[in-house]
């Protein structure tokens, strides 16, 4: 039977933060009786939750609102929203028309009073559902945030403008939200912070990341635990050692370093130099020798020379990241290095791009290798085919694998022996279950 429910479409920009906040607007429409559905012509509201980080992003939102709009002179019952880090800047008149809501990000695990506001005053009606097992990641996979906000005012970017001063979480409501969660069905946590390493800073009481991460090891049902962004100013080793003493937590870290030249990581204001950071990739791999490390680069930063230039590619050459989010600089609102006068030609940055990834894929290429023979931790991730179960590993990496006699569920670890490597992908054989 077709349902009648009234539909909604979200559509996600941006970062995991905006994939969180988006689950949050998810549960409320499903409180008010709607159904999801990826089909723009048939829902009764759009939701466009949007970022701010590039120019290219807020393009990308106005192209989203821009479709709504046209379907709204057809449907003028249509519900338009547009949510998150980019709503301010999209405010202007040519888009306030025809749009119902705006909201900034939410930064809490709750959705703004207007929200229900908006839904009551347009005649839904709101009967909360008991479980709710919808997600943005998948019914196995949580994310859960752990501190919001930022409080670095890195010199380029626009995030603490839109996402607030840093508020972390108290334990007691993310293990709810956790238990929550595993009740629900999820094994696989991901904790969220623009810096996860500054949790608790903002607290009376004294604690940090690896205290929490250490506490959070041990909430029942965890089988994998992963946690981003690690900023390299406060990365210590003390959250090596709560990442060695528990099996559950992976071995990845996404650990942006932005630039492999001194004088530009002081103008953006990262708080560390390429020996600081190259040291603590050191200590990372004396203890997870095969561990991942992935970084963000942004080239054509006002005033970056062709000699600054050669010392990020240096950079790259030495860190053999496993994968690199390059970007070109994009000059934002309301940020210091918008009112740097040196600005890097366009095509210049975008050539500079071009090489970093180049260089990149050639090391990406050969650093696969070195999974080559060795044994590690697998969470399923798919299981429709009993011949290739597929999953990742615990250092982030697709893996196809032939089971043993047992069907592996989806959200279980396993662990598997890596035969092969094809095409940047893992092929193995399991050889025992769980890693616990
Ligand atoms: N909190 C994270 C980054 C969040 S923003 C950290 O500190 O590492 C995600 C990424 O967007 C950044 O790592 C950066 O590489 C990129 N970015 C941010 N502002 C940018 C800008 N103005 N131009 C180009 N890339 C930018
Ligand atoms: Fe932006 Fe820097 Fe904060 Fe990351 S740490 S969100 S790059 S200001
Ligand atoms: Fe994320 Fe973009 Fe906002 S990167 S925090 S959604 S500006």
């Amino acid at each position: 039977m077709l349902s009648t429910k009234p539909k909604f479409l979200i559509r996600t920009i941006g970062c995991q933060m905006n994939s969180f906040d988006s689950s949050i607007y998810l549960k409320v429409l499903t409180d008010y009786g709607f159904e999801e559905t990826s089909e723009i012509s048939e829902s009764s509201i759009v939701l466009i939750n949007t970022c701010a980080v590039r120019d290219k992003s807020v393009q990308k939102a106005a192209s989203c609102i821009g479709e709504a709009r046209h379907l709204k002179q057809e449907k003028p019952n249509l519900i338009i929203c547009v949510l998150g880090c980019a709503s301010e800047l999209l405010k202007d008149s040519s888009h306030k028309k025809k749009v119902d809501y705006f909201c900034g990000a939410l930064n809490s695990s709750q959705a703004d009073s207007s929200f229900y506001k908006l839904l009551d005053d347009k005649g839904f009606k709101y009967k909360p559902v008991s479980s709710h097992s919808l997600q943005l990641t998948s019914k196995t996979s949580h994310f859960i945030p752990i501190i919001f906000g930022c409080n670095s005012f890195c010199t380029y970017c626009i995030v603490p403008y839109v996402r607030g001063r840093e508020k972390s979480r108290p334990f007691e409501d993310i293990k709810r939200e956790i238990i929550q969660a595993v009740s629900e069905g999820a094994t696989e946590i991901i904790l969220l912070g623009q810096n996860v390493n500054c949790y608790g800073k903002d607290f009376l009481e004294k604690t940090d990341f690896p205290s929490l991460l250490d506490k959070i090891a041990i909430i029942p049902g965890i089988k994998r635990l992963d946690f981003l962004t690690s900023h390299p100013r406060e990365f210590n080793k003390n959250l090596l050692q709560v990442m060695k003493n528990h099996k559950n937590i992976v071995h990845r870290f996404h650990f942006p370093i932005q630039n492999g030249d001194n004088d530009i990581l002081k103008r953006m204001r990262r708080g560390y130099t390429v020996e600081e950071y190259l040291e603590k990739i050191s200590w990372i791999r004396d203890i997870f020798p095969i561990a991942s490390i992935t970084t963000d680069i942004i080239v054509g930063f006002p005033g970056e020379s062709e000699e600054a230039f050669q010392n990020t590619l240096e950079l790259i050459n030495t860190a053999k990241f496993d994968s690199i989010y390059g970007a070109v600089y994009s000059p934002r609102p309301l940020t210091k290095a918008s009112e740097y006068a040196d600005r890097v030609p366009l095509n210049v940055g975008k050539e500079r791009l071009n090489k970093v990834l180049e260089i990149q894929k050639n090391i990406t290429r050969s650093n696969i290798l070195r999974f080559q023979n060795t044994n590690s931790s697998v969470y399923v991730i798919e299981n429709s085919n009993p011949d290739s179960i597929t999953g990742k590993t615990w250092e982030d990496r697709l893996i196809s694998f032939k089971p043993l006699d047992e069907l592996p569920k989806i959200g279980q670890v396993v662990e598997v022996n890596v035969e092969y490597i094809e095409n940047f992908k893992l092929f193995g054989k399991q050889i025992k279950n769980g890693n616990q």
